[in-house]
């Protein structure tokens, strides 16, 4: 069995001192671990007839097109302000050191359609909270969000759950 925590790349003190980045570029360039890594995220969700996956930019789109291809539905993209081309829906949400502001279409989803929220890491779960916020104004039911790195500390999956909405991730870094 492949170990995919030894697919991630670590960098101490990137983007700023004492951060430790997790890099999922490393798995996703080594075919075995993407393949397994796909499947594993696919997997807890199987049966939970989805219709689309959101994935939230940038990396979240890598992974979420991969997991939308398997699961044979559409892909809507969460982008950051001021990309989508079409009216959109917008949420703010916190970061360490001021807001930044994530978009959807207005008509990414049809009301009642069951989406599965895709992104490579849950930290403090601002991103994946806004995102699923946007998907339910626009009139969808998030089943579930499925990471491939939880970092339990920070309380992001705990605080998703709180929502409502089950999460599932594949490593996770104290
Ligand atoms: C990273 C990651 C998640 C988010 C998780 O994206 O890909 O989307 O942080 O952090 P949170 O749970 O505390 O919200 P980042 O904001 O670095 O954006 P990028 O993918 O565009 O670089
Ligand atoms: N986003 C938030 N925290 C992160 C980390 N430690 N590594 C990669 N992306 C992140």
């Amino acid at each position: 069995m492949i170990d995919l925590k030894a697919a991630i790349r670590t960098i101490p003190d990137y983007p700023k001192p004492g951060v430790m980045f997790r890099d999922v570029t490393t798995l996703i360039g080594d075919p075995r671990a993407f393949r397994i890594a796909i499947d594993q995220m696919v997997q807890p969700w199987a049966g939970a007839k989805i219709d689309q996956v959101a994935g939230t930019e940038a990396r979240g789109f890598i992974l979420g097109g991969a997991v939308a291809h398997q699961l044979s539905v559409g892909f809507v993209p969460v982008r950051k302000k001021g990309k989508l081309p079409w009216r959109t829906l917008s949420e703010e949400y916190e970061l360490e050191y001021g807001t930044d502001t994530i978009e959807i279409h207005s008509d990414a989803v049809r009301e009642g359609d069951r989406v599965l929220l895709v992104d490579d890491l849950i930290a403090t779960g601002g991103t994946a909270e806004a995102s699923i916020k946007l998907l339910q104004r626009a009139g969808a039911t998030v089943v579930g969000a499925t990471f491939i790195i939880d970092l339990p500390e920070l309380g992001g999956a705990k605080r998703i759950e709180a929502l409502g909405v089950p999460v599932s991730s594949l490593v996770s870094y104290e």
